[in-house]
Parts: structure tokens; C-alpha cells; sequence
């Protein structure tokens, strides 16, 4: 069903946007990445498309007629896949630092924003007109090269995510977010799991295996007014 729906999505070419020159080097770099040439061949705006796409399929977390948001979504590949399962009733709300290209489904809006602004709860709030279904997250800082360091970035951008989800989630919401496999994301990990009925770590085929990248899922969230018991997925 959601290859379907994205096949019926790129048929309607509206995955497609124009890349800038910038972009042209790091496309050479990365032309013989399987998934790459396969986002290009499909139109999506990122390799990073197939990574939701696969969780989603897998979990189906987002469903039609939901409000999403989607933290750190530029250039947009997950912002296509989560159109596409929220379908023509849906709404989806993608947030960026960098710009991202505009859509032309009138239920997909971005936002130029950094997530550690302080009003970007009230933002979100704003725009999505109350509460919303799932928060996704594939926010990464810029890569340092020194592991302590982009692990403790990782983190950080994590939490913030996890921090907007408690305050915009509505009642049984969902929460995706990535984080690196290293202590300080087991210690996340620690946190979400009391906070969602089902978590679980993913890695998606998508993501390079050589990569420390990993998704943390989380299904349900708990009414903090109510005694509600978790439990790890398996
Ligand atoms: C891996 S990319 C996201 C790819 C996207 N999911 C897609 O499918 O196209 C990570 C993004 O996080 C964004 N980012 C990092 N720190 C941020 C911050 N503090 N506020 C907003 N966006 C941020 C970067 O600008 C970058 O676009």
C-alpha cells in the first residue's frame, strides 16, 4: 500500500525540485550509493527517503489523515514519503535551518527555523492548529569528525526533539527520532522508553551500515496524568 502511494506520488512528479550547483559534487561523490541513484531515479529529494519509508512500512506509525511534523527535513525526501501516508486529508510541517525547496501540495508547509529557538513549540502549535499525531526527526548537526563530539551534538539535537514532542504530541502519539549508537543514546534511549508504551532501536537497510545512525521509535505516548506501564519492542 505505501509503495503504491508513493508510485501514484512520483507518477505526479511531485517529488521532484530543482537542485543547486552546490549540489553537483556531492552528487558525483555519492553516485554508485545504491540508494542514492535509486532516490534520483524516484524523484525524492533525499536518500534519507527510504530510510522512513522502510521504518514506516515496518511499524506503520503515520496514517492517513494525520498532522505530522517533521524536525530537520530539509531538503525534503522525508517530507515527500510522510506526505504520501498522511495522504490528501493529512497535513505535514516540515522544519529546517537551511531553507527547503517549496512543495506543491497545498498540506505540506516548512518552516525556516532553528529547532533551539525558543517560541518553536508555540510555532509549531500555531501551525499545525493544536496538537499533532507523530513527530519525526532526522535532525544531524554538521559532522566535526571528533566521535565524543558529534555524539554529544546528536544527542543534544535529540533531546530537543524529544522535548518538542512532549509538548506538542497529542494523546497517543508517535515519536521517531535518530540518535548515534554510542552511551550517551542508550541513556536517551533510557529516557523515551518511560515516556512511550513501545520503543525500539531501528536501523533501517537504508542507513549506511558503517554509519553510527540509528532511529529510536516511540508508539503511544503516555498521558503524564496517567500510571501507564512500557515496554520495549522486540
Ligand atoms: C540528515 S538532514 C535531514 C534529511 C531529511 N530528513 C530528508 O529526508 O531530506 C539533517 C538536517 O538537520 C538540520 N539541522 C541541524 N541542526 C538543526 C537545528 N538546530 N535546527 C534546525 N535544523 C537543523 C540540517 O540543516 C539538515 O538539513
Amino acid at each position: 500500500m505505501i509503495a503504491h502511494a508513493i508510485t501514484i506520488f512520483l507518477s505526479k512528479g511531485m517529488g521532484s525540485f530543482t537542485m543547486g550547483k552546490k549540489n553537483s559534487l556531492w552528487i558525483q561523490k555519492h553516485r554508485k550509493d545504491y540508494y542514492f541513484r535509486l532516490a534520483q531515479q524516484k524523484s525524492y529529494r533525499s536518500r534519507s527517503a527510504f530510510k522512513l519509508l522502510q521504518i514506516a512500512k515496518r511499524h506503520e506509525f503515520i496514517k492517513q489523515g494525520q498532522k505530522i511534523v517533521d524536525l530537520g527535513a530539509a531538503p525534503g525526501g522525508w517530507l515527500c514519503i510522510a506526505r504520501n501516508l498522511v495522504g490528501d486529508e493529512g497535513y505535514v510541517l516540515g522544519i529546517d535551518k537551511t531553507p527547503i525547496a517549496s512543495f506543491r501540495m497545498e498540506n505540506v508547509k516548512t518552516l525556516e527555523m532553528d529547532v533551539n529557538d525558543e517560541h518553536v513549540v508555540d510555532i509549531i502549535l500555531k501551525k499545525t492548529k493544536g496538537k499533532v499525531d507523530v513527530l519525526i526527526s532526522d535532525l544531524s548537526p554538521a559532522m566535526s569528525g571528533t566521535r565524543s563530539l558529534d555524539n554529544a551534538r546528536q544527542t543534544h539535537l535529540a533531546e530537543i526533539s524529544f522535548e518538542i514532542s512532549k509538548k506538542v504530541l497529542d494523546s497517543h502519539g508517535n515519536f521517531l527520532v535518530k540518535i548515534f549508537d554510542c552511551p550517551e543514546g542508550q541513556q536517551f534511549f533510557k529516557k523515551v522508553k518511560k515516556c512511550f508504551k513501545k520503543t525500539k532501536f531501528i536501523k533501517p537497510e537504508a542507513s549506511k551500515r558503517r554509519s553510527a545512525e540509528v532511529y529510536i521509535i516511540g508508539i503511544d505516548i503516555i498521558d503524564p496524568n496517567k500510571n501507564s506501564k512500557s515496554r520495549t519492542l522486540i
